[in-house]
């Protein structure tokens, strides 16, 4: 209940945004944080529930910046109601829509429906990202003053590039005045070219058509001399690659308005699991190969790829982990790896699969954590992601030692594709409180779970 009282109990209670870490207890009231305790309280203040979170760390709930809802158009793939469920599942209390939809998301009217049905059905916050363009067609702009005062939280054709120089140049114009990022797909289509996979020898070998990692870079490195020449606030989505990290750092050098993403697979997945052996590297195409479930945009990466990204992570390069949650449909999936769609369902294995970087000692629990709430938080300039005083309650629990087998049947998205199944993970999230109320509680959805 928004209203309830509660107290979240001897928690390592971890808040980058305000360089908190330390055992502690969390106030709740009235679905808004109260006060995280200087020391812990020996005795809960009358009529409040208390959760004990001994062993367990206490964050505020993570923001996701890149997520596919489906809703309008391809209900059967995802909903609003599925899609933020799923995202509690995963820790998420904040979902930012892309406007990949049908209609698409380039007019007031569809903004306003999105976030008018996600008031009623939706189990976390849902803000809406407008197109860039009108259809996201990539040649005129769509009405991006109006989709402002609609309230969307910056703009994308997400899926496709602006390739149009010309247009991207007079959208970043725009976000000097509205502040709001342009989110540009990062390939170029031209060197693509129906490509489905990485260039390099696990393409080769299995005869699929290449994407170049320079796809990538080519269309970062256009949008940065944009972003230099507009004045224009740049986020760059689903970093990939080693060259795009170079162009970001160098941009970051040069004083530019640029951040940046990258997704839990790039951060851990490379190209070899294409082979569909998660990760191994076989000495024959095995029967596995070909598993759908690894085509995503931009592609797997190479292993070298793959080791660049968290470093950029870690050193501030790349300013945030978002997920790029694409669910897609088993009719989607089932047919050749050329005929798939792109994406990977995402949002219930995030957490789990960006603390391999943790456990591996590449960046700490308190930095990883920064990246899913006060860093994206900062690029949305929304007080959220905190346990401040006055806050909205959003908190996660979290288990980062407990291992856990990855189940696609179990997921509550609607859709299934992801390459993790049967994979164990460690890392679990143990409860989500959206505005105050469990929006995810593991132990009552799942009582075998550890
Ligand atoms: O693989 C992807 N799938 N990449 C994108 O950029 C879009 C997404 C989708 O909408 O399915």
């Amino acid at each position: 209940m928004a209203n309830s009282k509660r107290v979240i109990r001897g928690g390592r209670v971890i808040d980058p945004g305000q360089g908190i870490d330390r055992v502690a207890d969390v106030l709740i009231s009235g679905g808004k944080v109260v006060e995280v305790t200087e020391a812990p309280l020996d005795a809960a203040p009358e009529g409040h529930d208390v959760t004990d979170a001994s062993g367990l760390v206490v964050a505020p709930g993570f923001i996701d910046l890149h997520t596919h809802l489906r809703d309008p158009g391809h209900e059967w793939k995802e909903t609003i109601e599925s899609g933020t469920q799923a995202a509690a599942r995963g820790g998420f209390t904040t979902v930012c829509a892309m406007p990949n939809t049908d209609p698409c998301q380039d007019s007031a009217a569809v903004i306003e429906d999105v976030l008018r049905r996600a008031a009623s059905d939706a189990a976390v916050r849902v803000l809406a990202i407008g197109a860039i363009t009108k259809g996201r067609r990539g040649k005129a702009l769509a009405p991006m003053g109006e989709l402002a005062d609609a309230g969307v939280i910056g703009f994308s054709d997400d899926g496709d590039p602006v390739s149009d120089a010309n247009v991207m140049r007079q959208a970043l114009s725009y976000t000097t005045a509205l502040g709001l990022p342009i989110i540009n797909h990062a390939e170029d289509h031209s060197l693509v070219r129906g490509g489905v996979m990485n260039e390099g020898p696990v393409a080769t070998r299995l005869g699929l058509p290449p994407v170049p990692a320079s796809a990538e870079a080519v269309m970062i490195a256009r949008d940065i001399e944009l972003a230099a020449l507009t004045g224009g606030r740049l986020h760059v989505p689903h970093v990939s690659t080693a060259a795009g990290v170079e162009l970001i750092r160098a941009a970051k050098q040069r004083g530019l308005n640029v951040t940046a993403e990258v997704t839990p697979h790039h951060l851990t997945l490379d190209e070899t699991w294409v082979y569909g052996l998660h990760g191994e590297v076989p000495d024959a195409v095995p029967a596995a190969a070909y598993d759908t479930n690894t085509k995503v945009n931009p592609p797997l990466r190479s292993s070298a790829d793959v080791a660049a990204v968290p470093e950029a992570l870690a050193d501030g390069t790349i300013d945030v982990v978002a997920t790029d949650h694409a669910p897609h449909a088993a009719t989607d999936k089932v047919c050749t790896y050329d005929e798939a769609a792109h994406g990977i369902n995402v949002l219930e294995t995030a957490f789990a699969q960006v603390m391999k970087l943790v456990h591996e000692k590449a960046l700490s629990l308190p930095e990883l954590i920064s990246r899913l709430t006060a860093e994206p938080s900062r690029i949305l300039g929304r007080e959220l992601g905190t346990l401040k005083p006055e806050a909205p309650a959003d908190i996660v629990l979290l288990d980062p030692e407990a291992e856990w087998t990855v189940s696609a049947d179990d997921f509550v998205s609607l859709s299934r594709n992801t390459p993790l199944d049967g994979v164990t993970l460690k890392g679990r999230v143990v409860e989500t409180v959206y505005a105050g109320a469990t929006a995810w509680n593991a132990m009552a959805a799942e009582p075998s779970a550890k």
